[in-house]
């Protein structure tokens, strides 16, 4: 069963009197169960596709034409009101950087009883202390860090605890924004288990957001490559490694076997938006037709891709 359906999403910001296009016609769905790995460089996009589907976007953000649908419910023409309800209780993401969004005056047992509280209105203080105490079970946190301020936790315990506080509503849905860059490779990897385990057990739909694909090539089962804003190959997780189709996830693939580092500056990825396909100029396959626009999305088999000439077989 389909879960998400992200169909032609644009998302623009609007700064300093110019339009960025952050994310640019990307379709996608997810199955119920399903992990889906999101990977792409940085400004592809990625963190803007995440809280477009809280809808959680800044001001200067819009949504400016497509739709997110939940179980068939368009998340973008829904009022806040309708939202909030399913905010948190069936789609709650895990922030890029948020280990810092832990209140650093506050016990972090009483920052996760509050939020508790705050989505349930007319919840009794025991009911919340008994979610956060299972909630922090789930994370394999103990219960005397509920005493703790955020400072006397490790990094790794901190993104648990932000972690644990995604889940205490139980949603469906969970979007992992890069939820363990700042770790170290021990605690990445821990953190990871942990998430695997989670996912598993809660039969959770999972989206893991990352720019490091060998992070989630064991974690997910799918994957969806971004580049520019937009979706450039998709499909099962085994297959993409083995055969990338599109020429970036390709080039991703070799930038893994530490062929190649490449990274894109902010800069060059906006000189790049609106001359067709966003990956043009380091594309070695690039003919000029690639500069007519933005290519559609094709199917080669079970693989979606959005290439005018790989297209081609
Ligand atoms: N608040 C904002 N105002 C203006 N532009 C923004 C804002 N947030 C993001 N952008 C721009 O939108 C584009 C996509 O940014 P986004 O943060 O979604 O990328 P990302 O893939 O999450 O990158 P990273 O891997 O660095 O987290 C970038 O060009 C970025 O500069
Ligand atoms: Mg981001």
């Amino acid at each position: 069963m389909t879960i998400l359906d992200v169909r032609d999403l644009n998302v623009v910001y609007r700064a300093n009197g110019r339009e960025i296009e952050a994310v640019r016609d990307l379709s996608f769905t997810v199955e119920k169960g399903d992990s889906m790995a999101v990977v792409g460089e940085s400004g592809s996009g990625k963190t803007t596709l995440a809280v477009a589907i809280m809808g959680l976007l800044p001001s200067q953000a819009i949504v400016r034409s497509g739709q997110i649908l939940l179980e068939g419910q368009d998340l973008v023409t829904m009022p806040e009101s309708e939202r909030r309800k399913i905010r948190w209780k069936k789609v709650a993401m895990v922030f890029q950087a948020s280990q810092n969004a832990l209140d650093p005056v506050k016990k972090v047992g009483s920052q996760l009883v509050e939020l508790y509280l705050y989505h349930n209105r007319g919840a009794k203080k025991e009911e919340a202390l008994d979610r956060v105490a299972k909630a922090l079970l789930t994370v394999n946190l103990s219960q005397s860090i509920m005493n703790m301020y955020p400072h006397e936790l490790s990094g790794g315990m901190k993104q648990r605890a932000v972690i644990a506080a995604s889940l205490l509503l139980e949603p469906d849905v969970l979007l992992a924004d890069e939820p363990t860059t700042a770790l170290d490779v021990v605690t990445q990897a821990e953190i990871l288990l942990l998430i695997k385990r989670i996912v598993s057990e809660r039969g959770l739909t999972l989206l893991f957001i990352t720019h490091d694909i060998s992070l989630v090539a064991s974690l997910c089962n799918r994957i969806m490559v971004m580049y520019g804003g937009t979706d450039m190959e998709s499909g099962p997780m085994r297959d993409v490694l083995l055969s990338p189709t599109h020429p970036y996830t390709q080039r991703l693939m070799e930038v893994l076997k530490g062929l190649e580092e490449g990274r894109l500056t902010l800069e060059q990825l906006r000189e790049d938006q609106g001359r067709g396909c966003p990956f043009l100029s380091r594309c070695r396959f690039a003919e000029s037709r690639c500069a007519e626009g933005l290519p559609k999305r094709r199917s080669l088999g079970n693989r979606e891709v959005r290439c005018l000439v790989r297209g081609e077989g």
